[in-house]
């Protein structure tokens, strides 16, 4: 299905983050992905597919294989370009057309059970207010599977939690305000770095796999994240071609 560009936008700025299908075109990137990881890793996946990885893996040795396999996902040419290019509309509309994309991507595999996750966090000040993050599964995600967002209008109630005493209040506060229980294949979940997330324990019996990746302007305001270390040139205007060596 198409995405409804002046929608979708509308809910992006509106709640800081929005769920949206990839262009039709590139999911079979996504599809090629996945066998090459699923090639290259024959002997960690066994028989099993990306939902299984769990059965071929132990929880004390994911993290390392997830490091591999973002080493070799960051050598495949091209990758980085198409994944935006999947996504191309939005991003564009969004960011205008000088576009820095961040040197690497990153995976998340979040196994059933697994308690090591990141916390309740959001991404700025590390990362300006101007960056978008592209999330993106490689699996079908229900429930606990998926990463949950907080609206822009439950900030001010998210940061009091930080000062919180009571052990369990992220959780209590992420069912009940957190968004987005379900994202497919062929979709990919667009959020704002100063929007909190929450990854719960995935109380599934399959594991996620998500890629992601951010985006930012090259001329708007930079965090900490900044341009040479952590960024590279994706697409620029004509204009900043004329004087941008
Ligand atoms: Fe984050």
């Amino acid at each position: 299905m198409e995405n409804n560009l002046k929608k979708l936008e509308k809910e992006f700025l509106n709640n800081g983050f929005v769920r949206l299908n990839l262009q039709k075109k590139y999911i079979n990137k996504y599809v090629s992905l996945k066998k090459k990881i699923q090639k290259k890793f024959k002997f960690q996946f066994k028989d099993n597919n990306f939902e299984d990885f769990h059965k071929s893996v132990s929880t004390k040795d994911i993290n390392k294989i997830r490091m591999d396999i973002i080493k070799y996902i960051n050598s495949i040419d091209q990758l980085k370009n198409d994944i935006y290019l999947s996504l191309q509309p939005f991003i564009d509309s969004l960011l205008g057309p000088d576009i820095i994309i961040q040197k690497s991507i990153n995976l998340g595999i979040q196994m059933p059970e697994d308690k090591s996750r990141a916390l309740f966090h959001k991404d700025t000040p590390l990362s300006s207010y101007h960056e978008i993050v592209l999330w993106i599964p490689l699996v079908d995600c229900k429930k606990s599977m998926c990463m949950l967002m907080i609206d822009r209008k439950d900030q001010n109630e998210a940061e009091e939690l930080l000062n919180g005493k009571e052990k369990d209040r992220f959780n209590k506060f992420v069912n009940k305000k957190g968004k987005l229980k379900e994202i497919n294949f062929g979709q990919a979940l667009i959020f704002n770095t100063n929007n909190y997330h929450y990854i719960p324990i995935n109380k599934t019996s399959k594991t996620r796999w998500a890629i992601n990746i951010r985006l930012k302007n090259l001329f708007s305001p930079y965090g900490e994240r900044n341009l040479l270390d952590y960024y590279e040139l994706l697409k620029i205007s004509p204009l900043s071609k004329m004087y941008y060596n």
